[in-house]
């Protein structure tokens, strides 16, 4: 008998069609209530997919008897409790790595188009400005100073990219890492004040909710651009709201928000802001390669015994 995969979240046609290739499914992906649509069917459920931004809630872990894995689309894991899928003896797996080059690729794009008013020059060329003015002087990327916090993965292929811009790089985290050579801050605070760019590329803990918080924002100063690629959480959203209307900062670039998706209104009248819908891995290349990792680790579970990318 093929195992039954529980889907909770919608992916691509292709997918779909090698997931019942290989195993029953019952896609509850536009289920209003999810306990409620799965009444009867609980002990049918090997596996649950679902992506990083929907996670499972703690009560499908625990209604499930027969779950033994959960594979993740995505590799932020706050959505999922892990100590609680460990104690029901859950597996779970996440496609760890392959996103981490586009993300940084988004974390780049928003620097770039909050210093250079890309948004702003596209305005003024498609609405006609520019057959009467020039366009207001920028500010440089090249050669400033580039503080990231959390040089895991996604941080690191950022510090590359710096690089590239012969940036000034430092970062802050946890610890400092032995074999790197950018200066470490073991305060944000102090981070923020010696960098132009503040890059936010931790993942989201108790530890670092709200790390960036009206302080660091006045650290950071009146030339100072904040980037979150990372978590909503990991910022006040408030004081970065604050922040940006009274000239605190002089930009931000925003892939993640408090509440996704995130309201228009607060951002709507503000032009030292640049926003993205929470699309750092979403391009189509990145999220093939990351459909196939979600599928081939329940393949592998079932076929081997073992999860490809498990997480610790
Ligand atoms: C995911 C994310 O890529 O992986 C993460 O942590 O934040 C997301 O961008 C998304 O959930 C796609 O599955």
């Amino acid at each position: 008998m093929t195992p039954t995969v529980l889907l909770l979240t919608p992916f691509t046609e292709r997918f779909m069609q090698r997931l019942h290739q290989h195993f029953t499914v019952i896609d509850a992906s536009s289920w209003p209530d999810l306990l409620a649509g799965l009444r009867g069917q609980e002990e049918q459920v090997w596996a649950v997919i679902t992506s990083a931004v929907k996670g499972v809630p703690d009560k499908v872990i625990q209604q499930l008897p027969q779950l033994k894995a959960i594979s993740v689309r995505g590799v932020g894991l706050d959505q999922v409790n892990l100590t609680l899928a460990r104690d029901c003896n859950v597996k779970v797996s996440s496609t760890t790595g392959i996103l981490s080059d586009c993300v940084a690729d988004l974390a780049f794009s928003l620097l770039l188009a909050v210093s250079r008013q890309i948004p702003l020059a596209n305005d003024f060329v498609r609405s006609g400005q520019w057959q009467n003015q020039a366009f207001p002087l920028a500010s440089r990327v090249n050669r400033k100073r580039i503080g990231i916090l959390g040089l895991g993965a996604i941080g690191g292929l950022i510090a590359q990219r710096a690089a590239g811009f012969h940036m000034e790089i430092a970062y802050s985290g946890r610890r400092a890492k032995p074999r790197v050579s950018y200066a470490f801050f073991d305060d944000v605070q102090a981070l923020a004040r010696w960098a132009d760019y503040l890059v936010v590329a931790v993942p989201k803990k108790t530890q670092t909710d709200g790390l960036v918080c009206a302080a660091v924002l006045d650290a950071l100063g009146p030339e100072g651009v904040l980037v979150n690629i990372a978590r909503g959480s990991v910022v006040d959203e408030q004081a970065v709201l604050q922040a940006l209307r009274h000239n605190v900062i002089a930009g931000a670039g925003l892939d993640v928000y408090a509440t996704e998706p995130c309201p228009s209104e607060p951002w709507a009248d503000l032009d030292n802001v640049v926003l993205t819908p929470h699309i750092g891995s979403a391009t189509r290349e990145t999220r093939q390669e990351m459909e196939d990792l979600v599928l081939d680790n329940l393949i592998a579970l079932h076929q081997q015994g073992h999860l490809l990318t498990p997480v610790d």
